[in-house]
């Protein structure tokens, strides 16, 4: 398939590519935690001819569109749903699997055979997909109308959109509005949308917002941030990916990089300071006389800006404006007491 055809174009391609030095890994272990339409993954797979890849997502449909994508990769790709807040039990099981089956594979493609804890590579491109988006059935879009749903997995018995804008208590509405979806109106939408329960549509409910909103015309529609922040809500985005990226870490050989794509500041901040917490030694307050924190750092910070995309790739792919990719790279164990 051509990547042009293809409904969702992976973003800062070249630099994933490139930072997670896929090239230089031709037979590397690789994780994508989030598989969408398989584009990064599938690009992955070709740079690196005998690369094996894990590719993870909460979303059956994504996966039913990376399998398409990935099936001429065969076994060298395995295809799990599944969340990658698993993937500390799902990596070690799969890098056993792969061992186990591979017994072919000189030791020589296979980096560290004997002390093999970690895998190379570990890519998070964190956020929604452009067929999400257009599929006004999964209640993401303000522009279409559809159920107010917004689950990333809705075969998952979690809470929907319009269980939080029906049930949740006002204030408590207000308050994920603010924090998630930065929209300084947020109590006065969230009285309106008290005021107009029971809401079931996108629609309905961007409508409602739309009439709500004081103070100057904003250049994005006006329920924006709204439907940023019930996204946000319904998945515990900011949580797995604070939950997530330790655990990451714990997976990577040293060596091992950990890239992380984020498309708000919200989730760019917990990425820095995560990869700020972790490259760095002690942490204990500047007065201290003497370190007591026993702190010590697992990795280094490979990019210390974030890469972000071209002019020439924001006009082919708009959604890539907002993208921000940081980088770690796992330090040697030995520079941890625990081994971990
Ligand atoms: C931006 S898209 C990834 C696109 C992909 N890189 C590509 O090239 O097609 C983000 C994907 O992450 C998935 N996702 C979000 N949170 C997740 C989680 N906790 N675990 C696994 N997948 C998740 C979404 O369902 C979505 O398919």
């Amino acid at each position: 398939m051509d990547q042009l055809t293809l409904p969702h174009i992976p973003v800062l391609l070249d630099a994933v590519l490139d930072l997670l030095r896929v090239r230089d890994l031709p037979a590397g272990y690789f994780v994508d935690g989030t598989l969408g339409a398989g584009g990064h993954a599938a690009a992955m797979l070709s740079a690196a001819p005998l690369s094996r890849l894990l590719g993870l997502d909460r979303d059956p449909a994504a996966l039913e569109l990376a399998r398409a994508r990935l099936a001429p990769f065969g076994s060298r790709a395995t295809i799990v749903h599944a969340s990658y807040e698993e993937i500390g039990r799902l990596i070690p099981e799969w890098l056993k699997d792969q061992f186990a089956a591979e017994k072919h594979i000189t030791t020589e493609h296979i980096p560290a055979v004997n002390d093999f804890t970690g895998v190379d590579g570990i890519l998070l491109d964190l956020g929604i997909s452009s067929m999400q988006v257009d599929d006004a059935t999964r209640g993401f879009a303000f522009m279409q109308d559809g159920p107010l749903d917004m689950r990333f997995d809705p075969t998952s018995g979690d809470i929907t959109a319009a269980d939080i804008v029906n049930t949740w208590e006002t204030d408590e509405l207000a308050d994920i509005l603010y924090r998630y979806g930065e929209e300084r109106n947020s109590r006065i939408i969230a009285r309106a949308i008290a005021a107009a329960r029971p809401i079931s549509t996108t629609r309905q409910l961007a409508d409602i917002v739309a009439k709500a909103q004081r103070g100057p015309r904003q250049k994005i529609h006006p329920a924006t941030r709204t439907f940023q922040a019930l996204r946000i809500a319904v998945n515990d985005e900011l949580g797995a990916v604070e939950r997530v990226l330790p655990i990451a870490i714990d997976h990577l050989r040293p060596g091992g990089r950990l890239a992380v794509i984020s498309f708000h500041s919200l989730e760019d901040r917990i990425v820095k300071q995560t990869f700020k917490l972790e490259a760095t030694d002690c942490i204990c307050p500047p007065d201290l006389p003497t370190c007591t924190c026993d702190h010590h750092a697992r990795v280094e910070l490979v990019t210390r800006k974030p890469v972000e995309a071209t002019d020439a790739e924001i006009r082919l792919n708009p959604r890539s404006r907002s993208a921000k990719l940081r980088v770690i790279e796992r330090l040697d164990y030995s520079n941890v007491h625990d081994g971990v």
